[in-house]
């Protein structure tokens, strides 16, 4: 615990609440949380269930019929074939991804992770004991991964790799090349893959998304991590999962067992609606999209600012040339003289200096206010 530290951001967010209780008009992109409501139907059949007592301890892994609809989501939606007894149901994506890594790594072991990258990767490699190995990729290249650079990285102690795709915060979304380099270098070096796809559903300009465990040669050695949490805007639910071979999937189920016990069982029930909702979530995609190019249109034409389209997910992250500022100096910078609150690339580790990280989840109003704020303080 004391290895890995606390959040990067937490000074940062502390300065916006402080400024904001001084009466100053703060407006805050910082988070990476959906803006609409979680849809109709699966607030209803949540009712149903607290009212039918659905209220007690589940099984571990989950509800039996959650499970085999999360497997046949994955089978038809995904290319991943996986049984209901590969699926653990966890409160959040966020537990499924503690659970891998407090399973799978020890000290001694490391762990690859591209990067800029969701810095929970970072904490929970390093609560793990295990040494975190940035794969750091640049802004140049839109964040595509190539063989080489994993190559230049990976040692004999090399046991996991960690992908985020489509990724937060860069928002680069794999292309078929990328997925197989990836698979070539994880089976010639033996290692567990982490494939997180809690973004799959948010992807723009005609992007498909393609899924590692649909790899035939290496579906044994990936772990999929996914959840509702952004496809279904159902953060405050806590429904994630884990997909994986069966045999990895009762170590972590033990995890499960002895912390978490199981998620909430009317939550569980109420899923199920939810991988029904394809059209809500087509809705808010079409929305976060006019959102991306409003935000991108408008800081693209602040002086000093690039801010290439997200691929997929809902985040700019631009870099801004600006009296030589670190991305930290920059993002204080921002929100002590615009009142916007940002996170600085260097959060999400190497790859990251030089830009800021702004969520398009948010009000349009708010957005262009943001744009005129930091077009006046760069322009
Ligand atoms: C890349 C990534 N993975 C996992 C999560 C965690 O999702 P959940 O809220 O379902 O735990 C997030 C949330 O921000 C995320 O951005």
């Amino acid at each position: 615990m004391k290895r890995s530290g606390g959040s990067p951001t937490v000074a940062l967010n502390a300065k916006g609440i402080r400024m904001r209780e001084e009466g100053v008009d703060i407006l805050s992109f910082a988070a990476g949380e959906p803006d609409f409501d979680t849809p109709e139907a699966v607030k209803a059949a949540a009712i149903e269930a607290i009212r039918n007592n659905d209220t007690h301890y589940t099984s571990a892994a989950g509800t039996t019929a959650l499970r085999r609809r999360i497997a046949r989501k994955l089978r038809e939606e995904n290319g991943i074939e996986v049984s209901e007894d590969g699926i653990i149901v966890t409160p959040g994506a966020k537990p499924a991804l503690f659970a891998a890594m407090m399973c799978f790594l020890e000290e001694g072991d490391e762990c690859l992770v591209l990067t800029p990258a969701y810095p929970s990767y970072r904490s929970g490699i390093l609560m793990a004991g295990a040494s975190y190995v940035p794969v750091p990729l640049r802004f140049e290249d839109g964040f595509r991964v190539t063989r080489e650079m994993l190559e230049e990285k990976v040692t004999e102690r090399s046991k996991m790799l960690i992908v985020c795709n489509p990724c937060n915060p860069t928002g680069h979304v794999l292309t078929a090349q990328e997925l197989r380099d990836i698979a070539d270098f994880a089976l010639a070096h033996d290692l567990l893959l982490i494939a997180d796809e809690i973004y799959e559903k948010l992807l723009y300009d005609g992007r498909t998304h393609l899924s590692l465990g649909a790899v035939p040669e290496i579906r044994d050695r990936v772990i999929t991590l996914n959840g509702l949490s952004k496809s279904a805007a159902m953060t405050g639910w806590r429904i994630g999962y884990s997909a994986s071979d069966p045999a990895l999937a009762r170590v972590m189920l033990k995890l499960q067992q002895n912390s978490l016990n199981c998620t909430a069982a009317f939550t569980q029930t109420a899923s199920i609606a939810a991988f029904d909702c394809a059209e809500e979530t087509e809705a808010m995609r079409r929305s976060y999209l006019e959102r991306r190019d409003l935000i991108c249109d408008g800081l693209n034409a602040i002086p000093g600012v690039t801010c290439p389209r997200a691929e997929g997910a809902f985040y700019a992250f631009f870099r801004v040339d600006y009296r030589g500022m670190s991305a930290e100096e920059l993002a204080d910078h921002i929100l002590e003289k615009a009142g916007v609150l940002v996170v600085p690339g260097t959060a999400f580790g190497e790859g990251g200096e030089g830009c800021i990280r702004m969520s398009f989840a948010a009000d349009r109003a708010s957005l262009e206010e943001a744009v005129r704020r930091l077009g006046q303080l760069f322009g």
